[in-house]
């Protein structure tokens, strides 16, 4: 790995945030012909490497070490990426593009992307900061968990979302009691429709988790320095020897924010990514942006698709050949047995149309608003999946009525619909 010290000579590509947009970035405007100085400023140590399986395989000790990495090192040298890693980025200024780095160094910038990502929203309840409440974001975390789980008895679990539900399966699955405590109503309200949310909920209790929704966590309780319990607003004490926090994450705007860039949610861009600054852009979980699947209105998606597809989008406009965001928002999270699908963006739906059995474990629930497919969810139905981003792609979509009949050959229909039928 490369370190920089001084004043970096040469201009080139900056990229704020080697997580897999930031690389992604970098690795497509080799594969675009890009051929000035490409730096890649990383805050966690070592290789960039993938999320999604720290929640899932790499929890259960499927993955071997090193299995997580997205490259090697010699692929950085083979691409002349230069990593800088551990290194934190302290201040952006505009006026020299320069980038001033935690070790002392100064980068200069021609282009400047910022991948800055996101953190996790954390628990500020009394005894939230004691030994035995873990969050599930960054490799090191799961590392600390994967070190207790062997020996964890009791679990609580604050938040029933994608982080929450993925670790709370795993755990159930290894002979733990686990409680699930969530604020809202249902499991992943945030993404699914009330039937999917239903599905997920009476798929997870039969499993063995424990649910308790609309309910606030007010303390951890602790045991020489270590938690204990779990506190809940109507009194009740959770007894736990492990308590995972998944209640969200937080975009990482402070440097587009100090710089002087708009942030609105996100660091806000334009369709082309680009921010006020036509020098600077930003991509994945830290940017806003305007989507055409939202009606036009500005979004922040938190996904590897977005981050990944925005990258490559960017990547093509710094190499000269530029086009506007447009790509299909989709996410998948495993769960026990259960693989969910979820293609484009569905909040503010008026109609939920379930299609297939539940009860056999595979279905998809299509959405609707005023009668246009806005997108949906399957389980366990990749041939499904595949087919609906395609459609969305080109504005097609089949109705609810059809999505309804059990009848219907609703692949058929599709590729129909795709080839113009
Ligand atoms: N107590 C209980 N539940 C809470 C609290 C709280 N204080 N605050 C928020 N929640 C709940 C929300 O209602 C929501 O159901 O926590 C859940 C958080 O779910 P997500 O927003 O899906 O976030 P998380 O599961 O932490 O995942 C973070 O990681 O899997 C990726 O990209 C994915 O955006 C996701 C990110």
């Amino acid at each position: 790995m490369v370190e920089g010290r001084g004043v970096s000579g040469g201009t080139g590509i900056v990229i704020l945030g080697a997580g897999q947009g930031g690389l992604q970035v970098a690795t497509s405007l080799r594969d675009d012909g890009y051929r000035g100085a490409i730096r890649l400023v990383g805050e966690e140590p070592g290789l960039p490497y993938q999320r999604p399986p720290l929640s899932k395989a790499y929890l259960a000790g499927k993955v071997h070490e090193g299995g997580l990495d997205l490259r090697t090192e010699d692929f950085f040298r083979e691409r002349e990426i230069e990593l800088l890693a551990p290194e934190r980025a302290l201040r952006i200024d505009r006026g020299t593009r320069t980038v001033g780095l935690a070790s002392g160094a100064v980068l200069s910038y021609d282009r400047l992307v910022l991948a800055t990502g996101s953190r996790n929203r954390l628990l500020t309840v009394p005894g939230a900061t004691l030994d035995g409440v873990f969050y599930l974001r960054l490799r090191t975390e799961a590392d600390l968990i994967r070190a207790r789980l062997a020996q964890a008895r009791r679990i609580v679990v604050v938040g029933a979302g994608f982080i929450g539900l993925e670790f709370a399966s795993l755990a159930a699955s290894l002979g733990i009691e686990v409680t699930v405590v969530e604020a809202a109503s249902r499991p992943m309200a945030r993404s699914l429709s009330v039937p999917m949310s239903d599905y997920f909920r009476q798929a997870h209790e039969a499993a063995g988790l424990r649910f308790l929704f609309e309910t606030a966590v007010t303390g951890v309780t602790g045991e020489g320095g270590r938690a204990s319990g779990v506190v809940t607003a109507d009194g009740a004490l959770l007894p736990a020897d492990l308590v995972l926090v998944g209640i969200g994450v937080v975009p990482n705007v402070e440097l587009a924010a100090e710089a002087g860039l708009a942030v609105e949610n996100g660091i806000r861009v334009d369709e082309y990514l680009a921010t006020g600054d036509e020098a600077i852009s930003a991509i994945g979980d830290c940017a806003s942006y305007p989507s055409a699947f939202a009606g036009g209105r500005r979004i922040r998606l938190e996904s590897v698709q977005n981050a990944v597809d925005q990258a490559r989008c960017l990547a093509a406009r710094l190499a000269g050949r530029p086009a506007a965001y447009d790509a299909v928002p989709w996410f998948w999270s495993d769960q026990g047995r259960m693989k969910l699908q979820i293609a484009g963006l569905t909040a503010g739906h008026d109609e939920a149309v379930p299609r297939g059995d539940p009860g056999r474990g595979a279905f998809s629930v299509f959405c609707y608003g005023g009668g246009r497919l806005l997108g949906g969810g399957t389980v366990n139905r990749p041939a499904a999946h595949n087919i609906a981003p395609r459609l969305m792609a080109r504005g097609l979509g089949v109705t609810p009525a059809e999505a309804a009949d059990l009848g219907l050959d609703l692949k058929a229909r599709a590729h129909a619909l795709l080839e113009g039928g």
